[in-house]
Formats: C-alpha cells, sequence, structure tokens
C-alpha cells in the first residue's frame, strides 16, 4: 500500500517536472529579440523577489520632485539603486536643496533643472539635457501639480485653465516629451502619473471642480498612453493618493483637516513616504505586467 502512493508520488513529480520545463522551453522561444522574463525573475526555479525591485543603472526624472511627495517618491527610487536623477520644478532653491540631499543620503548623483512643465520647449530641451547629462530615461514620476479650492460659480476661466495646464497639459508635456527619448532608445521605460483619489470621486467638502476634473483626465491620458506605447515596451501607471500631508494642503484652511481624516477610515492624512513603495513597484521590474493601472493610496476614503 505504503510503496503504491511513493510510486503515484514520483509519477506526480515527474509530470510536474515536465510542465515546467515545457513552460519554461515555451517562454524562452516567445520571442528571441527580448528576455523572456525580466531581471531578477525565474520561471519555476528559485528567484529572490526583491531583486525585481532593483534600479540598479537606471536614470529616473521626476517632475514636482523639489518637495513633497515628489521628493518623497525620489527618495524611494535612489534607495533602490539607480545610477541618477533629475528633479524638474520651478522652485530652484528647493530643487537644488533636494538634489544635495538626495546626493548626501544615497550617494545617486542627482541633477535640478528648472523649469515650468507647461513649457514644452523648455521641457524637451532638460529631457535632452538628462540623457545627456546622466546618460538614459528608464524612469518618469509626474509629480509636478497644483490645486484650488474655489466655488464653481466663481472660478474664473484664466484660474480654471491654470490647474487644468498645469496638472493634465503638463503632464502630457512631460510623458511626449521623456516617451520620445525612450522610444527612440528602444530601451522601454515606465512612466507613472500622480492622479488623485479625486479623480474618481470628488474631493468634499471643498469646492475643487477643476483639480477634481485635472485628475480624472490624468488618469485617462495615463491609460491611452499605456495603450500607445506598449509596443514601445513603455509601461504607464497611476498613483491616486487620498488627502496626503504636504504643503500643498496646509496652504488651505485647517477646518477641512477633521473633515478628511474623519471620512478616511485609517482616520489620518497620508505620510507622503507611503506613496514610495508603490512609486518603486512601478518604476521597477517587479511590476512588468502592470499597465494602464490606477492604483488608490486614500486610508480607504474611496470604499465608502
Ligand atoms: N497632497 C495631497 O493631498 C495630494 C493628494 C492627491 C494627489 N496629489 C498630487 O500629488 C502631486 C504632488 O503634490 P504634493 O502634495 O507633493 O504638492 P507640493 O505642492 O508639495 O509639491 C508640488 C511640486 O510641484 C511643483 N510645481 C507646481 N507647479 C509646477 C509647474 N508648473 N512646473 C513645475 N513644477 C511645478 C512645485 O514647485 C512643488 O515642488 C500633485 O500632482 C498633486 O495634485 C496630492
Amino acid at each position: 500500500m505504503a510503496t503504491a502512493s511513493i510510486q503515484i508520488v514520483l509519477e506526480q513529480d515527474s509530470i510536474l517536472s515536465q510542465q515546467i520545463a515545457n513552460e519554461r522551453s515555451m517562454v524562452a522561444t516567445n520571442d528571441d529579440s527580448e528576455p523572456a522574463v525580466p531581471v531578477g525573475a525565474s520561471v519555476g526555479g528559485k528567484h529572490n523577489v526583491f531583486d525585481m525591485f532593483s534600479l540598479n543603472g537606471r536614470v529616473a526624472v521626476i517632475t514636482g520632485g523639489a518637495r513633497g511627495l515628489g521628493y518623497s517618491m525620489a527618495e524611494g527610487l535612489c534607495a533602490a539603486g539607480l545610477s541618477g536623477v533629475a528633479i524638474l520644478d520651478l522652485q530652484s532653491d528647493l530643487g537644488e536643496r533636494a538634489c544635495d540631499q538626495l546626493y548626501s543620503d544615497f550617494g545617486v548623483t542627482a541633477k535640478f533643472y528648472r523649469l515650468d512643465v507647461r513649457d514644452e520647449v523648455a521641457v524637451q530641451d532638460a529631457m535632452n539635457s538628462v540623457v545627456r547629462d546622466l546618460g538614459r530615461i528608464d524612469i518618469l514620476i509626474l509629480s509636478a501639480g497644483v490645486a484650488d479650492i474655489v466655488h464653481a460659480e466663481e472660478y474664473s476661466p484664466e484660474k480654471f485653465r491654470r490647474v487644468i495646464d498645469i496638472n493634465l497639459n503638463g503632464s502630457f508635456i512631460c510623458a511626449q516629451a521623456a516617451g520620445k527619448l525612450m522610444i527612440a532608445a528602444g530601451r522601454g521605460g515606465s512612466i507613472v502619473f500622480v492622479g488623485s483619489m479625486s479623480g474618481s470621486i470628488v474631493n468634499w467638502p471643498n469646492p475643487q471642480c477643476a483639480y477634481n476634473s485635472s485628475k480624472a483626465a490624468v488618469i485617462h491620458l495615463m491609460k491611452s498612453l499605456s495603450a500607445e506605447w506598449a509596443k514601445h515596451r513603455i509601461r504607464c501607471n497611476s498613483i491616486s493618493p487620498g488627502y496626503m500631508d504636504t504643503p500643498l494642503n496646509t496652504t488651505f484652511e485647517s477646518e477641512y483637516f477633521h473633515e478628511w481624516k474623519s471620512r478616511a477610515p485609517i482616520g489620518r492624512l497620508g505620510r507622503p513616504d507611503e506613496l514610495a513603495g508603490c512609486a518603486l513597484w512601478l518604476a521597477s521590474d517587479a511590476s512588468s505586467y502592470c499597465t494602464g493601472t490606477d492604483i488608490l493610496i486614500d486610508g480607504g476614503y474611496t470604499v465608502l
């Protein structure tokens, strides 16, 4: 009886080994010109999942990285072994200081480029300079953004346009400029848009129709580019935070804070470093099959 059981187990093992061998050969012959599996992964064998998060030798560009969420995501990526990081932002003092800090904390070559994301000529110049100065662009994080709190009936068209122009058009201008270089280099890449939960729900009780609309459009822009650029192995995804504890919000009335916290099941604002793990996952090969996805990080705000 016992001998029969052992025999069955051995036969099952042998069938399983054959299946794994078949899967390996299928993956290996899928496309001879491309590596079948991402760096650090293996099929059916042993691998260290942490290797898939490595950014060794890669270069990231981070718009709006002088402070807030962009800076925190820059820290997360630098810790994973970037060879270079470029911060693109309007604020020179903060941007230079951010680069000094990233170099001092992580030893990563960090360069600051001052620009307005609405200025397509300056943006393309800066992206070209990043390739010249740091060698390549593998990752783009689009964190530059602004927010207003204005009642719809009082919104001037000029003020409304400014929010759309920075958040939506600025994201497109930067994605297009980096995307062209990624396509020309032929190595693929990862673009991480920063949306907002307000792209899916309406921020409340603060009236923000321009901001909410801009973020809904950013998420759909991300999805559109993910479809167009998959053939170039450029993945596009977005992170959509809930209310986070950054300078963007401290300019608003503190009366909103209680409401914002009480509407999130987790009961507090998010810390900037609570996006860094997701940004690293999206930037790295650990997310190699993920494109066109919006990831909400909102303390549960949108489930209620
Ligand atoms: N803080 C939040 O609660 C929250 C929630 C959801 C989404 N977001 C989004 O996250 C992103 C970052 O927000 P944050 O909280 O870190 O804000 P922040 O104000 O702390 O940082 C934004 C950075 O973008 C830069 N910037 C603004 N306009 C620019 C322009 N025209 N050109 C170049 N740089 C410009 C600023 O100088 C600043 O360094 C924004 O897109 C924001 O909409 C923030």
